[in-house]
C-alpha cells in the first residue's frame, strides 16, 4: 500500500516538473523584462540586429558602458551574441571598440556609433557592417555612414571608411540595410537636414552607395528607426517618428518596390505593456531596431524595439514581438506579456 501510496507520489512529482518544463519552455520571450545571456549577464547589444548564418543567429550591437549616459559617452562599440534558437544567447564579445587612445580616431571613445547593422555578402564573402557615426566633438549636423568588415560573423570587424550619404552635405540619420532577394542591398535612410527618407542602391560589394539618392515616395518626412522585410514579393516598412530617445507611435507602410510609391499601414502595435503603462500611441515605450527572421518557419518575423534609457543605456531593455499577418495584407504587432515560438505554428 504505502509503496502504490510513494509511486504515485513520484509520478505526481514527475508530471510537476514535466509542467514547470513546459511553462518555463512557454515564456521563451518575456518583453520589457531583463533580457540574459548564458552567463545570466544582461544582454548589451543595443538598436542593432540579427543575422543568420551557417546555422546561428548572430546579434549585433551597441555596447554601452555600464555607469555612463548618452550624455557622458555610453558608447564602448559593438558586441556580438549568438544562439541557434533565438532564446539562449551566448555572448561573444566586443566586434568593433571604439578607442581611448586616438581622439583622432573616427572611432574616438567620444564620437557615437548607433544602429549597427550587419549583413553577409555572397560575392565578396565578407561580412560588412554599418552604423551612424557622429564624429566626436562635432555634433549631431553632419551624419556619417561608418562601414566595418570581417570574413567571420564571430569578428573581429576592422573599420573600413565612413561616408555621407543622402546626397546631402548634412548626411543622414536613422537608417536599415535592406538586402533583397537578388542579392542587391539598398541603404535606407533618413535625409538631414529636411528629414525625407531616401534610398540607394549599394555597390555589389557594399561598400558604397553606387547611385544616386531618390526619395522613397509615400514614406512620412521625419520617419526614423526603418526596418525592411520582404514578404511575397512586397517590401514592408515598421519605423517610428523623430522625438530623439523618447518614445513615439509607430508607423508601418509596403510597397511593390523600394522607392515606392509606399502606402500606409499605420501604427501596427496593439494592446498595452503592463509594465510602464504605454500603448500604441508609445509603441509600449520602445522604438523599432530590427526585424527578425526565424528560419525555418512560415512568414515568421520578430518585430524587435529597444527600450532608451539614455541615462542609463548599458540596462535599457528590449521589446521582442511576433509580427502577425492580417488578412487585409496590412500586419499587427501585438502586445504579449511572454510568448514562445509556438505563435508562428498557429496560422
Ligand atoms: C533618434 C534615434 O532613432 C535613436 O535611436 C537615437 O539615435 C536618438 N535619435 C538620439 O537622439
Amino acid at each position: 500500500m504505502m509503496n502504490v501510496f510513494f509511486r504515485t507520489c513520484r509520478f505526481l512529482a514527475f508530471c510537476l516538473a514535466c509542467a514547470a518544463l513546459i511553462s518555463a519552455r512557454a515564456a521563451d520571450f518575456k518583453p520589457a523584462q531583463p533580457f540574459l545571456d548564458s552567463a545570466k549577464n544582461v544582454i548589451n547589444a543595443h538598436g542593432g540586429n540579427v543575422i543568420f548564418h551557417e546555422g546561428i543567429y548572430y546579434l549585433y550591437g551597441e555596447e554601452k558602458e555600464k555607469g555612463l549616459s548618452e550624455k557622458t559617452h555610453a558608447d564602448a562599440g559593438i558586441r556580438c551574441y549568438a544562439s541557434k534558437d533565438l532564446v539562449v544567447w551566448h555572448d561573444f564579445g566586443p566586434m568593433l571598440s571604439l578607442t581611448k587612445t586616438d581622439p583622432l580616431s573616427d572611432l574616438a571613445f567620444d564620437c557615437n556609433q548607433d544602429r549597427p547593422k550587419v549583413v553577409y555578402n555572397e560575392k565578396t564573402k565578407t561580412f560588412v557592417m554599418f552604423f551612424k557615426l557622429y564624429l566626436r566633438g562635432m555634433g549631431t549636423n553632419v551624419g556619417f555612414v561608418g562601414v566595418a568588415t570581417s570574413p567571420s560573423p564571430a569578428g573581429p570587424f576592422k573599420y573600413s571608411h565612413k561616408f555621407v550619404a543622402g546626397n546631402s552635405p548634412n548626411g543622414t540619420g536613422d537608417f536599415c540595410i535592406f538586402k533583397d532577394t537578388d542579392g542587391t542591398l539598398y541603404h535606407m535612410t533618413v535625409r538631414k537636414p529636411d528629414k525625407a527618407f531616401v534610398a540607394a542602391k549599394m555597390r555589389p560589394d557594399y561598400l558604397l552607395p553606387e547611385g544616386e539618392y531618390k526619395v522613397c515616395k509615400g514614406i512620412t518626412f521625419k520617419t526614423e528607426a526603418p526596418c525592411v522585410f520582404k514578404k511575397d514579393g512586397k517590401y514592408y516598412m515598421l519605423a517610428s517618428g523623430s522625438t530623439g530617445w523618447a518614445p513615439n507611435a509607430a508607423r508601418s507602410f509596403v510597397s511593390d518596390n523600394i522607392f515606392g510609391e509606399w502606402k500606409s499601414l499605420g501604427n501596427p502595435c496593439e494592446g498595452v505593456n503592463p509594465l510602464n503603462g504605454l500603448g500604441p500611441e508609445k509603441t509600449f515605450g520602445g522604438q523599432s531596431s530590427s526585424i527578425i527572421k526565424v528560419e525555418g518557419k512560415d512568414n515568421a518575423y520578430i518585430a524587435a524595439f529597444d527600450i532608451n534609457r539614455p541615462e542609463h543605456p548599458y540596462d535599457s531593455g528590449y521589446i521582442w514581438l511576433p509580427i502577425e499577418f492580417k488578412d487585409d495584407g496590412s500586419f499587427k504587432v501585438l502586445w504579449r506579456d511572454e510568448w514562445d515560438m509556438s505563435v508562428f505554428d498557429k496560422k
